[in-house]
Protein backbone atom coordinates (compact mmCIF):
# COMPACT_ATOMS: atom_id res chain seq x y z
CA UNK A 1 0.00 0.00 0.00
CA UNK A 2 1.32 3.55 -0.72
CA UNK A 3 2.51 5.92 1.96
CA UNK A 4 -0.60 6.57 4.04
CA UNK A 5 -1.35 10.46 4.97
CA UNK A 6 -3.89 11.72 6.46
CA UNK A 7 -3.04 15.12 4.59
CA UNK A 8 -4.75 18.50 6.18
CA UNK A 9 -3.21 21.56 3.83
CA UNK A 10 -1.12 18.78 1.98
CA UNK A 11 0.68 20.40 -1.48
CA UNK A 12 1.41 17.65 -4.35
CA UNK A 13 3.03 18.08 -7.97
CA UNK A 14 0.05 16.16 -9.23
CA UNK A 15 -3.01 14.62 -7.70
CA UNK A 16 -4.65 11.94 -8.86
CA UNK A 17 -8.25 11.58 -8.69
CA UNK A 18 -8.92 7.98 -8.64
CA UNK A 19 -6.66 4.57 -7.46
CA UNK A 20 -8.56 2.29 -10.29
CA UNK A 21 -5.80 0.68 -12.76
CA UNK A 22 -5.55 3.62 -15.04
CA UNK A 23 -4.69 6.13 -11.76
CA UNK A 24 -2.04 4.42 -10.52
CA UNK A 25 -0.25 3.84 -13.81
CA UNK A 26 -0.24 7.73 -13.82
CA UNK A 27 0.97 8.26 -10.41
CA UNK A 28 3.64 5.43 -10.73
CA UNK A 29 4.99 6.94 -14.32
CA UNK A 30 4.34 10.75 -12.83
CA UNK A 31 6.07 9.52 -9.82
CA UNK A 32 9.01 7.90 -11.36
CA UNK A 33 9.52 10.82 -13.10
CA UNK A 34 10.42 12.31 -9.69
CA UNK A 35 7.13 14.19 -9.24
CA UNK A 36 5.21 14.31 -5.64
CA UNK A 37 2.38 12.47 -6.46
CA UNK A 38 -0.97 12.10 -4.40
CA UNK A 39 -3.82 9.35 -5.06
CA UNK A 40 -7.27 9.85 -3.38
CA UNK A 41 -8.98 7.15 -3.59
CA UNK A 42 -11.25 5.30 -0.74
CA UNK A 43 -10.79 2.00 -1.70
CA UNK A 44 -8.25 1.84 -4.31
CA UNK A 45 -8.17 -0.98 -6.85
CA UNK A 46 -11.22 -2.49 -5.88
CA UNK A 47 -14.12 -1.00 -7.87
CA UNK A 48 -14.11 -1.47 -11.61
CA UNK A 49 -10.20 -2.71 -12.09
CA UNK A 50 -10.74 -5.73 -9.67
CA UNK A 51 -13.99 -7.11 -11.01
CA UNK A 52 -12.86 -6.60 -14.45
CA UNK A 53 -11.45 -10.17 -16.65
CA UNK A 54 -8.78 -8.37 -18.44
CA UNK A 55 -8.55 -8.72 -22.03
CA UNK A 56 -6.32 -7.33 -23.92
CA UNK A 57 -8.54 -7.67 -27.19
CA UNK A 58 -8.01 -4.45 -29.69
CA UNK A 59 -8.94 -7.35 -32.26
CA UNK A 60 -12.19 -9.39 -31.01
CA UNK A 61 -13.75 -6.64 -29.97
CA UNK A 62 -13.60 -4.23 -32.90
CA UNK A 63 -16.46 -2.56 -33.80
CA UNK A 64 -17.39 -1.02 -37.25
CA UNK A 65 -16.08 2.35 -37.70
CA UNK A 66 -14.26 3.09 -34.50
CA UNK A 67 -11.06 3.41 -36.38
CA UNK A 68 -9.24 5.92 -33.88
CA UNK A 69 -10.26 3.72 -30.89
CA UNK A 70 -9.04 0.58 -32.67
CA UNK A 71 -5.09 2.53 -33.66
CA UNK A 72 -5.14 3.38 -29.58
CA UNK A 73 -5.48 0.27 -28.69
CA UNK A 74 -3.65 -1.32 -30.76
CA UNK A 75 -1.06 0.55 -29.38
CA UNK A 76 -1.76 -0.08 -25.91
CA UNK A 77 -1.51 -4.16 -26.41
CA UNK A 78 1.92 -3.64 -28.28
CA UNK A 79 3.19 -1.65 -24.80
CA UNK A 80 1.87 -4.33 -22.69
CA UNK A 81 4.91 -6.51 -22.48
CA UNK A 82 7.14 -3.87 -21.49
CA UNK A 83 5.36 -2.34 -19.27
CA UNK A 84 4.75 -5.40 -17.68
CA UNK A 85 8.04 -6.11 -17.47
CA UNK A 86 8.72 -3.00 -15.78
CA UNK A 87 6.08 -3.15 -13.23
CA UNK A 88 7.19 -6.79 -12.14
CA UNK A 89 11.09 -5.25 -11.69
CA UNK A 90 9.52 -2.34 -9.57
CA UNK A 91 7.11 -3.98 -8.01
CA UNK A 92 8.22 -7.46 -7.51
CA UNK A 93 5.40 -9.29 -7.92
CA UNK A 94 3.69 -10.50 -10.85
CA UNK A 95 2.31 -8.42 -13.59
CA UNK A 96 -0.36 -10.79 -14.69
CA UNK A 97 0.00 -10.64 -18.27
CA UNK A 98 -0.18 -13.90 -20.36
CA UNK A 99 -0.24 -14.22 -23.88
CA UNK A 100 -2.21 -16.29 -24.94
CA UNK A 101 -3.64 -15.39 -28.22
CA UNK A 102 -7.80 -15.84 -28.39
CA UNK A 103 -10.04 -18.19 -30.29
CA UNK A 104 -13.50 -16.30 -31.69
CA UNK A 105 -16.52 -19.26 -31.59
CA UNK A 106 -19.44 -19.43 -33.49
CA UNK A 107 -22.31 -21.73 -32.30
CA UNK A 108 -24.77 -22.09 -34.72
CA UNK A 109 -24.83 -21.50 -38.23
CA UNK A 110 -26.32 -18.02 -37.73
CA UNK A 111 -23.40 -17.01 -35.08
CA UNK A 112 -20.81 -18.58 -37.68
CA UNK A 113 -22.22 -15.93 -40.64
CA UNK A 114 -22.31 -13.46 -38.24
CA UNK A 115 -18.37 -14.13 -37.22
CA UNK A 116 -16.98 -14.71 -40.76
CA UNK A 117 -18.64 -11.05 -41.43
CA UNK A 118 -16.49 -9.57 -38.66
CA UNK A 119 -13.57 -11.25 -39.70
CA UNK A 120 -13.87 -10.34 -43.04
CA UNK A 121 -13.84 -6.26 -41.50
CA UNK A 122 -10.77 -7.82 -39.67
CA UNK A 123 -8.78 -8.33 -42.51
CA UNK A 124 -10.03 -5.38 -44.39
CA UNK A 125 -8.48 -3.62 -41.49
CA UNK A 126 -4.91 -5.77 -42.23
CA UNK A 127 -5.19 -7.49 -38.60
CA UNK A 128 -4.12 -10.49 -38.36
CA UNK A 129 -6.83 -13.16 -38.15
CA UNK A 130 -7.30 -16.78 -39.39
CA UNK A 131 -10.60 -18.58 -39.82
CA UNK A 132 -11.31 -22.24 -38.89
CA UNK A 133 -13.64 -24.65 -39.68
CA UNK A 134 -15.50 -26.36 -36.95
CA UNK A 135 -12.83 -29.00 -36.77
CA UNK A 136 -10.06 -26.85 -36.74
CA UNK A 137 -11.62 -24.76 -34.07
CA UNK A 138 -11.89 -27.61 -31.34
CA UNK A 139 -8.66 -28.71 -32.26
CA UNK A 140 -7.04 -25.95 -30.28
CA UNK A 141 -9.67 -26.51 -27.72
CA UNK A 142 -10.66 -29.84 -27.28
CA UNK A 143 -13.02 -29.15 -24.22
CA UNK A 144 -15.49 -27.19 -26.52
CA UNK A 145 -18.77 -28.57 -27.63
CA UNK A 146 -18.79 -30.93 -29.89
CA UNK A 147 -21.85 -28.25 -32.31
CA UNK A 148 -19.21 -25.89 -32.75
CA UNK A 149 -19.70 -24.38 -36.28
CA UNK A 150 -16.26 -22.02 -36.81
CA UNK A 151 -13.84 -19.86 -35.61
CA UNK A 152 -11.32 -17.53 -35.75
CA UNK A 153 -7.91 -17.47 -34.29
CA UNK A 154 -6.49 -14.13 -33.57
CA UNK A 155 -2.70 -14.52 -31.99
CA UNK A 156 -2.67 -10.73 -30.94
CA UNK A 157 -5.47 -10.95 -28.70
CA UNK A 158 -4.30 -11.81 -25.28
CA UNK A 159 -5.12 -11.12 -21.52
CA UNK A 160 -4.00 -9.73 -18.01
CA UNK A 161 -5.03 -10.81 -14.76
CA UNK A 162 -6.51 -7.82 -13.73
CA UNK A 163 -6.45 -8.43 -9.90
CA UNK A 164 -2.28 -9.05 -10.51
CA UNK A 165 -1.80 -5.82 -12.34
CA UNK A 166 -3.52 -3.86 -9.33
CA UNK A 167 -1.77 -5.52 -6.68
CA UNK A 168 1.53 -4.46 -8.92
CA UNK A 169 0.74 -1.25 -9.25
CA UNK A 170 -0.16 -0.46 -5.40
CA UNK A 171 3.33 -1.86 -4.42
CA UNK A 172 5.00 0.23 -7.49
CA UNK A 173 3.31 3.27 -6.56
CA UNK A 174 4.44 2.42 -2.62
CA UNK A 175 8.25 1.78 -4.19
CA UNK A 176 8.20 5.26 -6.30
CA UNK A 177 6.79 7.52 -2.76
CA UNK A 178 3.26 7.96 -4.00
CA UNK A 179 1.09 8.86 -1.20
CA UNK A 180 -1.85 7.55 -0.97
CA UNK A 181 -4.85 9.29 1.18
CA UNK A 182 -7.68 7.06 1.31
CA UNK A 183 -10.94 9.87 1.55
CA UNK A 184 -13.11 10.58 -1.45
CA UNK A 185 -12.40 13.84 -3.55
CA UNK A 186 -15.44 16.48 -3.12
CA UNK A 187 -14.54 18.53 -5.74
CA UNK A 188 -11.90 19.76 -7.76
CA UNK A 189 -10.92 23.33 -6.47
CA UNK A 190 -11.03 26.06 -9.17
CA UNK A 191 -9.63 29.89 -9.21
CA UNK A 192 -10.87 31.25 -12.47
CA UNK A 193 -10.18 28.63 -15.17
CA UNK A 194 -7.32 27.38 -13.32
CA UNK A 195 -6.70 23.82 -11.20
CA UNK A 196 -5.06 24.57 -7.67
CA UNK A 197 -5.82 21.65 -5.84
CA UNK A 198 -8.70 19.20 -4.43
CA UNK A 199 -11.03 19.02 -1.67
CA UNK A 200 -11.50 15.86 -0.07
CA UNK A 201 -15.01 14.72 1.49
CA UNK A 202 -13.74 15.15 5.08
CA UNK A 203 -13.00 18.65 4.35
CA UNK A 204 -9.28 18.78 3.87
CA UNK A 205 -7.75 20.36 0.84
CA UNK A 206 -4.72 19.64 -1.47
CA UNK A 207 -3.05 22.29 -3.48
CA UNK A 208 -1.77 21.19 -6.68
CA UNK A 209 -1.55 22.98 -10.09
CA UNK A 210 -1.76 19.37 -11.88
CA UNK A 211 -5.00 17.11 -11.13
CA UNK A 212 -5.43 14.24 -13.11
CA UNK A 213 -9.30 13.04 -12.78
CA UNK A 214 -9.42 9.16 -13.50
CA UNK A 215 -12.43 8.65 -11.27
CA UNK A 216 -13.84 6.07 -13.68
CA UNK A 217 -17.54 5.56 -14.21
CA UNK A 218 -17.91 8.50 -11.31
CA UNK A 219 -16.01 11.02 -13.54
CA UNK A 220 -19.24 13.03 -14.13
CA UNK A 221 -19.63 13.35 -10.17
CA UNK A 222 -16.42 14.83 -9.41
CA UNK A 223 -17.46 18.67 -7.70
CA UNK A 224 -16.04 21.52 -9.09
CA UNK A 225 -16.59 21.61 -12.73
CA UNK A 226 -19.05 23.23 -14.49
CA UNK A 227 -21.66 21.69 -16.06
CA UNK A 228 -20.62 22.39 -19.53
CA UNK A 229 -16.91 21.14 -19.00
CA UNK A 230 -18.01 17.87 -17.09
CA UNK A 231 -17.28 14.64 -19.21
CA UNK A 232 -20.16 12.55 -20.95
CA UNK A 233 -19.36 9.43 -18.63
CA UNK A 234 -22.29 7.03 -17.78
CA UNK A 235 -21.69 3.76 -15.85
CA UNK A 236 -22.21 0.20 -17.42
CA UNK A 237 -23.18 -2.66 -15.34
CA UNK A 238 -21.71 -5.68 -16.23
CA UNK A 239 -21.82 -8.80 -14.42
CA UNK A 240 -18.76 -11.68 -14.06
CA UNK A 241 -18.38 -15.15 -12.81
CA UNK A 242 -15.16 -16.63 -11.34
CA UNK A 243 -15.18 -20.84 -11.88
CA UNK A 244 -12.31 -23.08 -10.49
CA UNK A 245 -11.27 -25.98 -12.72
CA UNK A 246 -11.00 -28.88 -10.74
CA UNK A 247 -7.32 -30.58 -10.99
CA UNK A 248 -8.92 -33.39 -13.80
CA UNK A 249 -10.28 -30.42 -16.65
CA UNK A 250 -7.10 -28.57 -16.43
CA UNK A 251 -6.64 -26.72 -18.62
CA UNK A 252 -9.80 -26.21 -19.15
CA UNK A 253 -9.05 -23.64 -21.94
CA UNK A 254 -5.66 -22.07 -22.79
CA UNK A 255 -6.60 -19.63 -24.66
CA UNK A 256 -9.16 -16.85 -24.11
CA UNK A 257 -12.31 -18.04 -25.60
CA UNK A 258 -15.03 -15.47 -26.95
CA UNK A 259 -18.32 -17.03 -28.01
CA UNK A 260 -21.10 -16.12 -29.85
CA UNK A 261 -23.90 -18.80 -28.96
CA UNK A 262 -27.51 -18.56 -30.55
CA UNK A 263 -26.21 -15.41 -30.74
CA UNK A 264 -25.70 -14.17 -27.23
CA UNK A 265 -22.00 -12.90 -26.36
CA UNK A 266 -19.79 -14.39 -23.94
CA UNK A 267 -16.34 -14.69 -23.01
CA UNK A 268 -14.00 -17.21 -20.92
CA UNK A 269 -10.82 -15.94 -20.22
CA UNK A 270 -8.29 -19.08 -18.32
CA UNK A 271 -6.20 -17.95 -16.05
CA UNK A 272 -3.09 -20.39 -15.07
CA UNK A 273 -4.28 -21.39 -11.31
CA UNK A 274 -7.11 -22.81 -12.69
CA UNK A 275 -9.52 -20.16 -12.47
CA UNK A 276 -12.04 -19.12 -15.45
CA UNK A 277 -13.38 -15.96 -15.58
CA UNK A 278 -16.71 -15.99 -17.22
CA UNK A 279 -18.14 -12.46 -18.69
CA UNK A 280 -20.34 -10.39 -18.72
CA UNK A 281 -23.77 -8.59 -18.74
CA UNK A 282 -24.38 -4.98 -19.90
CA UNK A 283 -26.79 -3.13 -18.33
CA UNK A 284 -27.35 0.62 -18.04
CA UNK A 285 -28.99 0.93 -14.65
CA UNK A 286 -26.93 3.35 -13.46
CA UNK A 287 -24.87 2.67 -10.43
CA UNK A 288 -26.60 -0.85 -9.42
CA UNK A 289 -23.92 -3.24 -8.89
CA UNK A 290 -26.05 -5.53 -7.71
CA UNK A 291 -25.31 -9.59 -8.99
CA UNK A 292 -28.85 -10.16 -10.39
CA UNK A 293 -30.07 -13.92 -10.67
CA UNK A 294 -30.45 -13.17 -14.63
CA UNK A 295 -27.51 -12.31 -15.31
CA UNK A 296 -25.56 -15.65 -13.82
CA UNK A 297 -28.48 -17.59 -15.01
CA UNK A 298 -27.66 -16.49 -18.80
CA UNK A 299 -23.64 -16.41 -18.33
CA UNK A 300 -23.93 -19.93 -17.01
CA UNK A 301 -26.42 -20.64 -19.94
CA UNK A 302 -23.80 -19.61 -22.67
CA UNK A 303 -21.01 -20.54 -21.14
CA UNK A 304 -22.03 -24.28 -21.01
CA UNK A 305 -23.32 -23.95 -24.63
CA UNK A 306 -19.41 -23.65 -26.06
CA UNK A 307 -17.88 -25.36 -23.40
CA UNK A 308 -20.34 -28.05 -21.60
CA UNK A 309 -17.87 -29.19 -18.53
CA UNK A 310 -18.91 -25.79 -17.15
CA UNK A 311 -21.11 -27.69 -15.09
CA UNK A 312 -18.53 -29.31 -13.12
CA UNK A 313 -16.99 -26.30 -12.17
CA UNK A 314 -17.00 -24.63 -8.91
CA UNK A 315 -18.62 -21.39 -8.78
CA UNK A 316 -16.25 -19.12 -6.90
CA UNK A 317 -17.96 -15.46 -7.03
CA UNK A 318 -20.34 -13.50 -9.38
CA UNK A 319 -19.61 -10.13 -8.98
CA UNK A 320 -20.41 -6.29 -10.78
CA UNK A 321 -18.73 -3.99 -12.14
CA UNK A 322 -19.13 -0.55 -13.68
CA UNK A 323 -17.59 0.14 -17.18
CA UNK A 324 -16.85 3.96 -17.25
CA UNK A 325 -18.69 4.40 -20.83
CA UNK A 326 -18.74 7.73 -23.11
CA UNK A 327 -21.11 8.07 -26.12
CA UNK A 328 -18.76 7.16 -28.71
CA UNK A 329 -17.20 4.25 -26.90
CA UNK A 330 -14.20 6.00 -26.87
CA UNK A 331 -11.68 7.15 -23.45
CA UNK A 332 -11.98 11.11 -22.92
CA UNK A 333 -8.19 12.24 -22.25
CA UNK A 334 -5.83 14.89 -21.88
CA UNK A 335 -7.29 18.72 -21.39
CA UNK A 336 -10.86 19.36 -19.50
CA UNK A 337 -11.53 22.88 -20.56
CA UNK A 338 -10.01 23.86 -16.81
CA UNK A 339 -6.18 24.72 -16.95
CA UNK A 340 -3.95 21.82 -14.95
CA UNK A 341 -7.36 19.39 -14.76
CA UNK A 342 -6.74 16.21 -17.28
CA UNK A 343 -9.52 13.86 -18.15
CA UNK A 344 -7.84 10.07 -18.15
CA UNK A 345 -11.51 8.48 -18.25
CA UNK A 346 -14.37 6.95 -20.06
CA UNK A 347 -12.50 4.14 -21.46
CA UNK A 348 -15.47 1.88 -21.42
CA UNK A 349 -14.72 -1.99 -22.08
CA UNK A 350 -10.98 -1.16 -22.58
CA UNK A 351 -9.50 0.07 -19.56
CA UNK A 352 -7.18 -2.61 -18.46
CA UNK A 353 -5.96 -3.36 -22.38
CA UNK A 354 -5.69 0.93 -21.88
CA UNK A 355 -3.49 1.21 -18.90
CA UNK A 356 -0.08 1.34 -20.44
CA UNK A 357 -1.02 4.15 -23.08
CA UNK A 358 -2.79 6.22 -21.04
CA UNK A 359 -0.33 6.24 -18.40
CA UNK A 360 2.75 7.03 -20.77
CA UNK A 361 0.23 9.97 -22.78
CA UNK A 362 -0.97 11.70 -19.56
CA UNK A 363 2.42 11.60 -18.23
CA UNK A 364 4.00 13.39 -21.21
CA UNK A 365 0.84 15.99 -21.42
CA UNK A 366 2.01 17.05 -18.04
CA UNK A 367 5.87 17.02 -18.61
CA UNK A 368 5.33 18.94 -21.72
CA UNK A 369 2.50 20.95 -20.80
CA UNK A 370 1.22 19.93 -24.61
CA UNK A 371 -1.13 17.61 -26.07
CA UNK A 372 0.11 14.27 -27.78
CA UNK A 373 -1.03 13.74 -30.96
CA UNK A 374 -2.57 10.24 -30.18
CA UNK A 375 -4.24 11.92 -27.62
CA UNK A 376 -6.29 14.26 -30.24
CA UNK A 377 -8.75 12.33 -31.25
CA UNK A 378 -10.14 11.77 -27.74
CA UNK A 379 -10.25 14.73 -26.44
CA UNK A 380 -13.41 15.87 -24.07
CA UNK A 381 -14.29 18.83 -26.34
CA UNK A 382 -15.06 16.38 -29.01
CA UNK A 383 -18.47 16.47 -26.59
CA UNK A 384 -18.60 20.21 -26.86
CA UNK A 385 -22.44 20.50 -28.25
CA UNK A 386 -23.93 17.77 -26.00
CA UNK A 387 -25.99 18.39 -23.12
CA UNK A 388 -24.43 17.49 -20.00
CA UNK A 389 -25.56 14.34 -17.67
CA UNK A 390 -24.53 13.35 -14.32
CA UNK A 391 -24.27 9.59 -15.34
CA UNK A 392 -27.76 8.48 -14.29
CA UNK A 393 -29.83 7.28 -16.79
CA UNK A 394 -32.63 5.71 -17.74
CA UNK A 395 -32.84 1.74 -16.54
CA UNK A 396 -31.95 -0.40 -19.80
CA UNK A 397 -30.61 -3.56 -19.68
CA UNK A 398 -29.06 -5.56 -22.96
CA UNK A 399 -27.24 -8.69 -23.79
N1 LIG B 1 -14.01 -5.80 -22.32
C1 LIG B 1 -14.95 -6.69 -21.83
C2 LIG B 1 -16.12 -6.11 -21.20
O1 LIG B 1 -16.22 -4.91 -21.02
O2 LIG B 1 -17.02 -6.85 -20.86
Amino acid sequence: MGKEISTVGGVADVVVVGGGLIGLAVAWRLAADGMQVTVCDPTPGTQTSSVAAGMLAPITEVEFGEDDLLALNLASVAAWPAFAEELEAVAGVPAGLHRTGTLSVAYDTDDAAALRRLADYQRRLGLDVEELTGRETRKREPLLAAGISAGVWVPGDHSVDNRQAVAALLRAVEKVGVNLVREHVARVLVSGTTAVGVQLDNGDTITSSQIVAAAGPWSAQLGGIPDELRPPVRPVKGEILRLRVPEAYRPALTHTVRATARGFGVYLVPRPGGELVVGATTSELGYDTRVLAGGVFSLLRDARTVLPITDELELVESVAGLRPATPDNAPILGPSGIDGLLWATGHYRNGVLLTPITADLIAESIRTGGVPKLIEPFLADRFAHRVPDNGEQTPKVAR
